[in-house]
């Protein structure tokens, strides 16, 4: 039999009969708090400013910036700087570097009021679908990351756990447990909306690529992040080779011939020249390789980038489908 708890009733109870009027009680405190503490630092109204005119983080889209249980932790002291040379890297002033903490109870009401009362009705739900987020894409977020010197001002963590890049403004190694999805990818589209003079870095940026820097920071420090496998995806499952024969013509033979023989017109004065299908065990390549070539283009898995990709072309049937045909008429006799 499970214990019986006479505080666990007494506390249930209360919560069944007490007037809302208590709840706003525990509303006063907590403004009270944010008022007299918070505010000494932080900005919960206003426009954006510039942060060399802040103490500290602005605070008016906390509500939405935030996972709970992240700001949970980091109220309780939980959580490391997230600037690792201050926040005011230019003055020598104040922060202790060590963020005041709350008590487990204070932090809970704080997080959940924070997050009823500072909304931002700029921030709305992202383009961007974490559960078709792919390995592959992580990858080439990661790429952008430098491309887009992210990491001269950002630091993140390598394969072996070391902190790299600059360390000039907040911390990204753990953005996928911090930040929501949504808030950030609104931050993407312009910064400066946020924070003055922090740079456009991704101004002309394809959505594309958009998706993968957004999508790649929210794996970061994301324990097992499980990501979407496309050949897994019911589009395989329902894969038709007679169907796959029609993209293929439509789309492949240009270069890599009617019979797959490599001598499509499109062939002529390119090097390396295109695969010769009829060589190849097509049929023993590994599912996620096919996909990622053909998805991302040579490129992406190491070939000539005159491989072409076609994520944006065709469809993920129409993916299923063609590699469907390779497997079933390439078997490299
Ligand atoms: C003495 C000044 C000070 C006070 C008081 C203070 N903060 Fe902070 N806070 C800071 C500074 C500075 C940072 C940036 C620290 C860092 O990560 O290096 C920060 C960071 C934060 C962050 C993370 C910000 C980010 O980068 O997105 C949150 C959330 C936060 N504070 C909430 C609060 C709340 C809520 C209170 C009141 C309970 C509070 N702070 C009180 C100075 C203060
Ligand atoms: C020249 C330095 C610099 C570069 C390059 C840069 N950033 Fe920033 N970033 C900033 C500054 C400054 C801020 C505002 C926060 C602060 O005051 O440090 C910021 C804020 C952010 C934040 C929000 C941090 C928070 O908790 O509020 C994210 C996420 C971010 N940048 C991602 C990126 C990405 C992704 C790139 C590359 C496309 C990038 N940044 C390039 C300087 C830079
Ligand atoms: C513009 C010409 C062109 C088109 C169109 C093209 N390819 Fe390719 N393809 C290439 C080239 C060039 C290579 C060789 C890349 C290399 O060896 O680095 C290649 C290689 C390949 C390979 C072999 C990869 C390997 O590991 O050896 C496959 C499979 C393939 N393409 C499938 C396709 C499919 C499916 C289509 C149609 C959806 C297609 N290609 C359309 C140019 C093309």
């Amino acid at each position: 039999m499970k214990r019986f708890s006479i505080r666990g009733l007494v506390i249930l109870l209360f919560v069944l009969i007490a007037p809302s009027g208590v709840w706003a009680g525990s509303d006063g405190y907590v403004e009270k708090l944010i008022n007299r503490q918070c505010k000494s630092c932080h900005r919960f109204e206003g426009k954006p400013t510039s942060k060399f005119e802040l103490k500290a983080p602005d605070m008016m889209w906390s509500g939405v910036k935030y996972q709970s249980p992240w700001l949970v932790r980091w109220l309780l002291g939980q959580e490391d700087n997230l600037y690792p040379n201050s926040y005011r890297w230019d003055k020598s002033y104040g922060f202790s570097r060590k963020h005041m903490i709350l008590t487990q109870e204070e932090a809970t009401l704080v997080a959940a009021y924070i997050e009823k009362t500072y909304g931002d009705s700029r921030i709305k739900k992202s383009f961007v679908d974490m559960s078709t987020f792919t390995e592959m894409e992580a990858g080439l977020g990661a790429g952008i990351f430098r491309e887009y010197s992210c990491l001269g001002c950002h630091q993140i963590k390598d394969d072996e756990g070391n902190k790299i890049g600059g360390p000039i403004s907040a911390d990204l190694f753990d953005a996928g447990n911090r930040y929501t999805l949504d808030w950030w990818s609104r931050f993407a589209e312009n910064p400066q909306d946020f924070t003055p003079h922090s740079g456009e870095y991704l101004a002309d940026i394809s959505p594309r690529k958009a998706r993968h820097i957004i999508g790649y920071l929210m794996t970061l420090g994301v324990k097992d992040f499980k990501y979407y496998e496309p050949w897994n995806s019911e589009a395989f499952k329902q894969a038709d080779a007679k169907r796959g024969a029609k993209v293929y013509k439509e789309y492949c033979v240009q270069c890599h011939g009617v019979e797959g023989k490599g001598d499509g017109p499109g062939a002529k004065g390119l090097d390396p020249k295109p695969a010769v299908h009829a060589d190849l065990p097509l049929a023993d390549y590994p599912e996620d390789y096919l996909y990622n070539l053909i998805y991302y283009g040579g490129k992406s898995v190491g070939k000539s980038p005159n491989m072409p990709d076609w994520g944006v072309t065709l469809s993920p049937q129409n993916i299923a489908d063609v590699i469907a045909h390779l497997r079933s008429t390439f078997k490299g006799e």
